[in-house]
């Protein structure tokens, strides 16, 4: 047993990333919007403004994906497009789009994963102070509820947030994403708190307000830390060093698990976080810990990659340096499939839900050839190493529920702009032209097959 019957097998994408349409059909701004107007953020002066045009080119898509043999479709919702001011009056364009699109979607036989937020808060609350504001909690919740209450008599998967490492430790941390802050630790921690409060009370509005009995999950990230052997001491290391929190406040913090999940599943900090933090700790009011810990259907987790551990002479985790000419993608990151064994392995025993990978893929420097095709032999072999390790943890009895592949279509990088090509579908951004990669008609294989072959 592999794979079990009934996985489910897709692609994801995010509204950003994607739509483009940032001026129309009522939507209100968001920090993206915003952060690509500053000259020298990202990479080209590009911006979002049309990107795939997915706004407008969504049917094209779903046909696409129908021709490609997707299951399953993980995409976000922009909640400017859905709340312009980011509360209050709701635009009904734009729920009628994401409407349209779920139609289209069941249409095509195709199983719609919504996510919540995929980093493009409104402007209009980021002018309110963003999630430092402790009423952010409450804007989420009002916004979740008017997605479920349209979408969830047909809608039947929905993820609260994805990856918090990201837009908490690039965003407010590094500034190298919208809204491009440094912030202080205090700061980011009281802002953490908020998120996850906000999750929590996304996920009771989601369940409130459901036509359906609905599954609701989480999309967090982080690097997965493998041991360097399969001897037991570099197993604990290597599980240690996953769920332990960093030793000081030098590096970014949020680049965690613990801090993370364990407030979701167990509803408590980490012990050496709240050591490592002491009065940095944000306020926790009465009840806040259950109201984050709200009863989940699976775990959402995105792993591109991870690093090496073994057990040091001290008897702690070691990390291992990468050797010289390390595998890489096209945007640098490293190639460790590994990360696809050990880290659902780890995150099972520790969390013990079911597992969707909700993202995984790369970056190759994808070129349309003489032959009008696109040849991208190192996403098949990428993505084949990857797939292969997720199989043999499945079949050692970790229960993982589905894989989404990043991403269906090339898009928007966040700071790298259209630098970087993810997808398994070649956008020409010039004409819109999708031309099918040679990895996309390998997943379809991958897909039909359940895996067999890999
Ligand atoms: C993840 C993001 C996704 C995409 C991939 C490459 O961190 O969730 O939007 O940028 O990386």
């Amino acid at each position: 047993m592999a794979f079990k019957e009934g996985f489910t097998w897709g692609v994801a994408t995010s509204s950003y990333q994607i739509e483009g349409a940032a001026y129309e059909g009522g939507k209100g701004l968001s920090i993206w919007d915003m952060f690509c107007k500053q000259p020298g953020k990202v990479y080209g002066g590009h911006t979002g403004e049309v990107a795939c045009d997915h706004y407008h080119l969504f049917k094209d898509d779903i046909k696409l994906m129908k021709e490609m043999g997707i299951q399953a479709y993980r995409f976000s919702i922009s909640w400017a497009r859905i709340l312009p001011e980011g509360t209050g009056r709701v635009n009904e364009k734009g729920l009628n789009f994401y409407s349209e699109l779920v139609n289209e979607l069941i249409a095509n036989g195709i199983e719609p994963y919504v996510t919540m937020f995929h980093w493009d808060l409104p402007y209009e609350l980021y002018k309110k102070g963003g999630w430092m504001n402790p009423e952010s909690p409450r804007w989420f919740e009002e916004y979740a509820a008017v997605v479920t209450a349209e979408l969830s008599d047909r809608v039947q998967y929905f993820i609260t947030l994805n990856e918090p490492q990201c837009f908490v430790g690039l965003g407010h941390i590094d500034g190298i994403h919208a809204p491009g802050l440094k912030q202080s630790v205090a700061d980011t921690l009281q802002m953490a708190h908020h998120i996850l409060l906000a999750h929590g009370r996304g996920v009771k509005a989601i369940r409130n307000h459901a036509k359906q009995e609905v599954k609701v999950g989480y999309a967090p990230t982080a690097s997965m830390h493998y041991p360097e052997t399969d001897c037991p001491q570099d197993i604990k290391a290597a599980k240690k060093a996953l769920f332990q929190m960093p030793k000081d406040l030098s590096s970014n913090w949020a680049w965690n698990i613990s801090w993370w999940s364990d407030p979701v599943f167990f509803g408590k900090y980490p012990e050496d976080g709240i050591e490592l933090f002491g009065d940095l700790m944000p306020k926790i009011q009465e009840g806040d810990m259950e109201i984050i810990s709200q009863p989940l259907d699976f775990l959402g987790q995105n792993i591109y990659n991870g690093l090496e551990v073994r057990e040091g002479k001290d008897g702690e985790p070691e990390f291992i340096p990468r050797h010289k000419g390390f595998p890489k993608t096209a945007l640098g990151w490293p190639i460790t499939p590994k990360a696809l064994y050990w880290g659902p392995k780890f995150l099972y025993e520790r969390y013990k839900k079911p597992i969707y990978i909700t993202e995984n893929g790369l970056s190759c420097h994808d070129v349309i050839s003489l032959d009008g095709k696109v040849h991208d032999p190192n996403r098949i072999d990428f993505l084949h190493r990857y797939l292969k390790e997720l199989k043999r943890t499945a079949a050692d009895g970790i229960d993982i529920a589905g894989y989404f592949q990043w991403s269906f279509m090339d898009n928007f990088e966040w700071h790298s702009g259209y630098e970087d090509r993810f997808g398994l579908v070649f956008v020409d951004y010039q004409t819109q032209k999708r031309i099918v990669k040679d990895s996309g008609h390998w997943y379809k294989e991958v897909m039909e097959t359940n895996g067999k072959f890999l």
